[in-house]
């Protein structure tokens, strides 16, 4: 259902009492914390909490983005992302995911990767191994073996069993897809300055096999600058990736936007231009140089982890109207 832009703007103003009440860095005007994890969803914080150990323990930014990501990787409780995640209208776990540095630009990329527990890390390997940024399909997962990786079986029986479900229920209903995007993008500020950023998915439950998402596209799911900040995406893949959701954030920031202004900012956008308005399902968490974060979605229920030396917190996002 649409919402009104009357509708909207009230709802937003609820979201920003919230985001008010529990943010540590609650607008503006306030000065950013460093170091900072910040990632998408509740699902995010033990992945932002790993990060911090890898920081602690005095790992790289990078290493506290590929290492956090396991966490949720790992997860089989987590349905839409490693193992556990969801499968393809073929019944086959299927993930992209990806990771940057913002010092140098460095990007490594893997899309319908099968058969590898971590891809976040498999992206990591193409982004330092070889002189590519992204590899796909077949040619990643041969990859993945030749690099030393293991075969793992990523499909759970509960999931097998939701998917049969699923193929059932399509067969006697023609029952929609459901919505399924609980996509893990973590973006890592480090005491040095360095930013990085990493994004890990499943994608779109049921996706038409070979189907790619915004995830693993440098721009689209995830893009980390060290002039500027870093920014990543979860929601409907085609809908980010069709207007590089994650850049224009990036962009946002460069014109002097807050983290979670250059957020509303973006999601604006798309609303404006996409034909499904503020149905378009897009979600982006950003990070400026600074250390001040933000987040927003065309979803006003759309939440947040945000994790720094001191503490870590689930926090709302702001909405977006459109004019
Ligand atoms: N954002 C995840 C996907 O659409 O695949």
């Amino acid at each position: 259902m649409k919402m009104t832009r009357r509708q909207f703007i009230g709802q937003t103003a609820m979201a920003a009492g919230a985001l008010n009440a529990t943010s540590l860095i609650a607008d503006g005007a306030a000065a950013g914390v460093v170091p900072l994890m910040v990632s998408t969803h509740v699902t995010g914080k033990p992945a932002n909490e790993a990060a911090r150990v890898v920081l602690r323990a005095g790992g790289s930014p990078l290493d506290a983005v590929e290492q956090g990501l396991w966490v949720s990787e790992n997860s089989v409780r987590d349905t839409s992302v490693g193992i556990g995640g969801t499968p393809n209208s073929d019944g086959a776990v299927q993930l992209d995911a990806c990771i940057m540095e913002g010092r140098g630009y460095g990007a490594g990329s893997v899309a319908a990767i099968e058969d590898i527990l971590h891809p976040i890390s498999v992206a990591r390997r193409v982004m330092e191994q070889t002189p590519h940024v992204m590899l796909v399909g077949a040619g990643a997962r041969k990859f993945a073996l030749e690099q030393g990786f293991e075969k793992v079986e990523l499909l759970t029986e509960e999931r097998r069993q939701a998917w049969l479900r699923w193929r059932e229920s399509r067969a006697r209903e023609k029952a929609a897809t459901p919505r399924s995007h609980d996509t893990i993008a973590l973006l890592v500020l480090g005491d040095n300055g360095d930013l990085a950023g990493g994004c890990t998915t499943s994608g779109v439950a049921y996706k038409t096999p070979g189907r790619v998402g915004d995830s693993p596209i440098i721009g689209s799911g995830l893009y980390v600058d060290n002039e500027v900040g870093a920014a990543g995406a979860t929601g409907t893949g085609e809908n980010i990736m069709r207007y590089c959701g994650s850049f224009m954030v990036v962009e946002n920031m460069r014109q002097g936007l807050h983290p979670r202004d250059a957020c509303i900012e973006t999601v604006r956008r798309i609303a404006r231009q996409d034909p499904l308005g503020l149905d378009v399902d897009v979600h982006f968490v950003a990070v400026d140089k600074s250390g001040r974060h933000g987040a927003a979605g065309s979803n006003q229920r759309f939440v947040y982890s945000v994790t720094t030396e001191e503490s870590s917190e689930v926090m709302h996002g702001a909405g977006a109207e459109v004019e």
